[in-house]
């Protein structure tokens, strides 16, 4: 896909997830952003910055560890999702923090300028994440760490016929690289051609648990990367999606819900 047609896509599918994203993803996506913060051990002081933030599940939760002194900068392609995050900060009176809209993979920051930067579950939407991660690299201080985190291969994520089945309806590829940060080594082959040592890798299994098929759906195609075309599609092409969605998480039902298994990735590296 034309980098810039992937970069709207996710811009403006972001901005349409942003509402739905808490709702469904939090629960699901919190053993990877915790695993994530174990790894980047973060410390009173530290100057931290979230890259791909989202609402700032991962930023607000690292503050937690900075002290009075520490600072976070969280950035994302979406302006609703830094809207979001921004008024959290402010609900909070949280002024250790500043959230701004950036293109990871042109980083309006200073070379050199942070001791840590986190990014969880957004190296996958980027066109180029190579790109992406030697930026990291750029604002990182010597020394400095990254902690990253994507989902991981296709074949061990139950969800995985989403993108395939609204590309069905849909001109473009949504997400057409999406799994290759998660098949093996190629995270860690990114985080070497950066500039990154001393790199380490963790795979992890999970569980993605819905309640029942509205929780399911709600995931998948409205708090979502899918979110941008899926909000084009009439009432009978979302009634088509959701039956072959659903069909094809069928084998994970338990019950009135879904048990659907998933992987993540996660590495860090540093400067
Ligand atoms: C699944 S959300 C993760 C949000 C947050 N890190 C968390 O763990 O909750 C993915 C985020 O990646 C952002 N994103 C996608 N492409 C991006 C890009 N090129 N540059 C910056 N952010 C991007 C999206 O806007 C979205 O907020």
């Amino acid at each position: 896909m034309e980098p810039g047609l992937q970069r709207r896509v996710q811009r403006y599918g972001w901005d349409k997830a942003s509402a739905y994203y808490e709702t469904f993803w939090h629960r699901q996506l919190k053993p990877a952003q915790d695993l994530l913060l174990d790894m980047a051990d973060l410390r009173p002081g530290e100057n931290v910055l979230d890259v791909a933030c989202g609402t700032g599940l991962v930023s607000f939760q690292a503050l937690t560890k900075l002290g009075n002194d520490g600072r976070l900068v969280g950035t994302d392609i979406s302006e609703k999702m830094i809207e979001k995050a921004s008024s959290f900060a402010e609900h909070k009176k949280e002024y250790r923090v500043k959230f701004e809209r950036m293109d990871a993979e042109d980083l309006k920051l200073k070379d050199g300028s942070f001791d840590v930067v986190l990014c969880a579950l957004g190296l996958m939407y980027m066109p180029n994440p190579q790109k992406a991660l030697e930026e990291m690299h750029r604002v990182l201080m010597p020394g400095g760490r990254a902690v990253i985190v994507v989902w991981g291969q296709r074949d061990h994520c139950g969800w995985s016929d989403i993108f395939e089945i609204v590309d069905q309806h849909v001109a473009s590829e949504v997400c057409p690289m999406f799994f290759n940060l998660g098949n093996p080594n190629i995270l860690e082959l990114n985080f070497k051609a950066a500039g990154f040592s001393a790199i380490r890798v963790k795979r992890i299994t999970t569980l993605l648990s819905y309640n029942d098929s509205r929780e399911a759906l709600g995931a998948a195609f409205e708090g979502g990367p899918v979110a941008l075309a899926y909000n084009k599609f009439n009432e009978d092409v979302k009634k088509d999606v959701h039956a072959a969605y659903l069909s094809s998480i069928d084998q994970f039902r338990k019950g009135e819900g879904y048990e659907v298994p998933g992987e993540f990735v996660l590495a860090i590296g540093i400067r």
